[in-house]
């Protein structure tokens, strides 16, 4: 709801309420965000009243010598007439004056959401949007703002517009999307920060006097640090306590940044990273900044959580699959990376189905000559050698065995031994002054320029007609270096934002061309996890880390800002490429049900007992695909503060959860910990059961070989013991039991291994980095 009174604007949302008002010098001044109050009249008992009139203090006007913006609490601050905390924006006049003082104007409420020109955002008919325009008299220009309106998810949805009303060109130094003053609080800030192979992992601080940031200036998103943040304040746990949650729609290097002033104000802003930004705007123009998304909740990190994933699946996500259940898929890159030939696919494939799995996802080495990561990209056509029939020869034969078929593509890279740079090598972003440095051997073509886009809009238009593909990853495997486009006229302040404009031409594009593809993202795993993409795009590729133990922690810390829905999770082989770290079928399965599940490893290598594991698997997660998929996301506990780590799912009937329970470490002679539920019907009789997952009898290692004459532990006597026994872990379950019990008692696990004495079907082996699911369902009223 928004609604304005006189000089107050007053913006709500199902449990929030948003408030800020016209100052007495005509500057948008903050006075509320969080918990929702009512509207009333009168909301003046909010405002600042900081005055001091002494010292150094710079007074905005001789009217009142006490007022200072520095003491205001500002809807978006300017440089140059005494706020000194950071602006939202930095503009150059024509005479290189960089002062801007942007004053109300005017409202509006809009019938219709804004769509910032160029950029992907969010979308919902019933969403309001209120417009309110500043004016920077001496600069002639408006600052439109903008503010959508998301009830049901406690999301308000921010974007500006910069339009040049002059006569002459001025330059753009900085602006941020949004921008939130709150009043004197302690606050703790939440970031989400790694590299390749180790995306997302939580970072907290504890805020005070000075400012803290995060951005990306590698040209993506990146996985340095995710666009997503969070402020909590100290006594906010998982499930009680104030928090906010901050997104940015925007692929491109971005920038987040928390100011603690030395009176006490904390500011929030994010948007494009100002670094190396610097864009002219012509007298006429406007320009337009990502859209800013942010949530506040009073139930804690859970409730922000739980804000943002509703909001991405119903305002971020779109088209044909937004709400349809994925496929499962096996994918062939770790399983043969280039060294594939048709025969060796259609053997997956064959493999691929008899476990159960939906899709087949045909990786990279299929087009040029491309052997290794040295060549072709660019060369968007079959490699022959390998693929003979192509790739619709291939597909035929993938859906003949009753498969859907997916494809990978690199269309932003170009490779120097390629087709297309030797006949393009003005295309790649490179400069002649240094020798260009490459990453994974490739370079990055220049999507500032509107040749290259229409190139690539042609050449993907090709290779997604070439089948019956109902898969496209997206892959975008390197930063961008030597930043420098050969057009003519390019201007590089401009070249990073003019990049991911180009990139969405082409994707809006391409998504227009081929709606019914499920396009996945992809850019060395979770290299460009954002909003921007998955207005495109509804799942990403996490990371190319498939390590259990590690995955716990990538998925945990990507659950804060987004739904299990877009995170796509993979079982891999053992030992882990990424971390070199040995664990079990079951372990694996369990942390990637918990995302968009698929398999990456040789199938056609699989020993009886990781088969017979897997089609259980698979068939367990079909059961439960769309609670896995679109259920409720819980983290009961912290897994980066924690040994222990418990997730849930819940079905919005609050009929049907699935738990995880792992652990990292397993303790020996300790009481094993009650395990509790949460986000179930107080009311309701429910039963529960713990997956019974294969137990290999090689996890007792020479236990029990010493046990039976002539059999050694790694003797073939023994693995095919251990193939064909069938051994199981722990039964359990118990029925009934009320919602209230599961949530506040709890349950007690079956008894955990503790030295001898075990029993092989009584006692859980619950060893280090293992888990557990547990399914909890309703049972029929009598
Ligand atoms: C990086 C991706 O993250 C991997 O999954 C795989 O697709 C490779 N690129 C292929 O080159």
């Amino acid at each position: 709801m928004i609604h304005v009174n006189q000089d107050v604007f007053y913006l709500s949302t199902q449990n929030t309420s948003y408030i800020f008002r016209v100052s007495q010098t005509g500057h948008l001044e903050s006075l509320y965000y969080g918990r929702k109050i009512p509207f009333q009249n009168d909301f003046s008992f909010l405002g600042n009243n900081l005055r001091t009139g002494y010292g150094n203090t710079v007074a905005y006007s001789q009217a009142d010598t006490s007022m200072s913006l520095e003491h205001l609490r500002l809807e978006y601050s300017t440089f140059g007439k005494g706020d000194y905390k950071e602006p939202s924006i930095q503009v150059e006049h024509p005479d290189s004056c960089y002062v801007s003082d942007f004053k109300y104007r005017s409202y509006e409420i809009l019938k219709e959401k804004y769509y910032p020109a160029g950029l992907p955002s969010s979308y919902g008919d019933k969403a309001e949007t209120l417009l309110v325009t500043v004016h920077d008299k001496a600069l002639n220009a408006d600052l439109n703002l903008y503010y959508t309106v998301f009830e049901t998810c406690d999301v308000i949805v921010r974007s500006c517009k910069l339009i040049n009303k002059g006569d002459s060109s001025f330059k753009i130094h900085n602006l941020m999307s949004a921008q939130v003053d709150l009043p004197p609080q302690d606050y703790t800030m939440l970031t989400f920060d790694g590299a390749w192979i180790r995306e997302r992992h939580k970072n907290e601080k504890t805020l005070s006097c000075g400012t803290y940031s995060i951005s990306s200036n590698i040209g993506t998103s990146s996985n340095r640090h995710n666009p997503f943040f969070a402020l909590k304040e100290p006594e906010c746990t998982e499930h009680n306590g104030n928090c906010y949650g901050f997104n940015l729609i925007y692929s491109g290097n971005h920038m987040a940044r928390v100011e603690v002033s030395p009176h006490n104000i904390t500011r929030i802003q994010n948007g494009i990273n100002p670094f190396e930004f610097e864009w002219n705007l012509e007298a006429g123009q406007s320009f337009d900044t990502p859209e800013s998304v942010m949530t506040f909740s009073s139930n804690g990190l859970n409730g922000m959580s739980q804000n943002m994933h509703k909001f991405v699946q119903d305002h971020i996500v779109r088209g044909e699959w937004q709400y349809k259940e994925r496929p499962i898929l096996v994918n062939n890159w770790e399983a043969t990376y280039f060294f594939f030939n048709e025969k060796k696919i259609l053997k997956l494939v064959d493999e691929a189905k008899s476990i159960g799995a939906e899709m087949f996802v045909l990786d990279d080495g299929w087009f040029g000559k491309r052997n290794n990561d040295k060549c072709s990209l660019g060369d968007w056509y079959v490699n022959t050698k390998k693929l003979p029939h192509g790739i619709d020869g291939l597909c035929k034969k993938v859906n003949a065995k009753g498969m859907m078929f997916g494809l990978w593509v690199e269309p932003e890279m170009v490779s120097p031994d390629s087709d297309l740079y030797r006949a393009h090598p003005d295309w790649a972003v490179t400069t002649d002054k240094y020798v260009p440095s490459q990453g994974r051997n490739q370079f990055v073509l220049d999507l500032t320029r509107d040749d290259v886009c229409d190139y690539l809009i042609d050449a993907m238009t090709n290779v997604f007609s070439m089948a019956n593909i109902e898969y496209i990853k997206w892959d975008m495997n390197r930063h961008l270096s030597d930043i420098y486009s050969r057009q003519s006229g390019a201007h590089m302040g401009e070249f990073f934002h003019r990049y991911t404009l180009g990139l969405y031409r082409i994707l809006d594009e391409l998504v227009k061309r081929f709606p019914k593809i499920l396009f996945e993202s992809c850019s060395s795993g979770g290299n460009r996890f954002d909003l921007g993409m998955f207005c495109y795009m509804p799942q990403t590729w996490a990371s190319d880390d498939t390590d259990s133990l590690e995955r716990v922690k990538i998925q945990a810390g990507t659950s804060y800002g987004y739904p299990p829905s877009v995170i796509a999770a993979h079982v891999s082989g053992s030992p882990s490429y990424a971390a070199m770290r040995a664990s079990d079928i079951e372990n694996r399965f369990n942390v990637a049900a918990f995302g968009l599940l698929g398999y990456e490893l040789d199938v056609t290598q699989l020993g009886k007992f990781d088969k017979s594991a897997i089609k259980k698997q698979i068939a367990y997660y079909k059961a439960h695909r769309k609670l896995f998929q679109f259920g409720k996301f819980i983290r009961l506990t912290d897994c980066f503060k924690s040994n222990v780590t418990y997730w849930q799912v819940v079905n919005k009937e609050q009929t049907e959860s699935v738990l995880f329970h792992h652990i990292n470490r397993h303790q020996v002679s300790e009481q094993t910990p009650y395990v509790k539920f949460a986000g179930l019907k107080e009311d309701s009789m429910y039963s529960v059961i713990v997956r019974q997952q294969g137990l290999s009898l090689k996890t007792f290692g020479e236990i029990i070989p010493s046990k039976i004459p002539g059999v050694e532990e790694d003797g073939a006597l023994y693995t095919k013991v251990t193939d064909t026994i069938g051994l199981k872990t722990e039964k359990q379950s118990i029925s009934p039991v009320s919602g209230e019990a599961l949530m506040y008692a709890g349950f007690l696990p079956k008894l955990q291994f503790n030295g001898g004495g075990f029993s092989l079907t009584e006692t859980r082996f619950m060893l280090d980095n293992s888990s557990r699911l547990y399914l909890a369902k309703e049972e029929a009223k009598q």
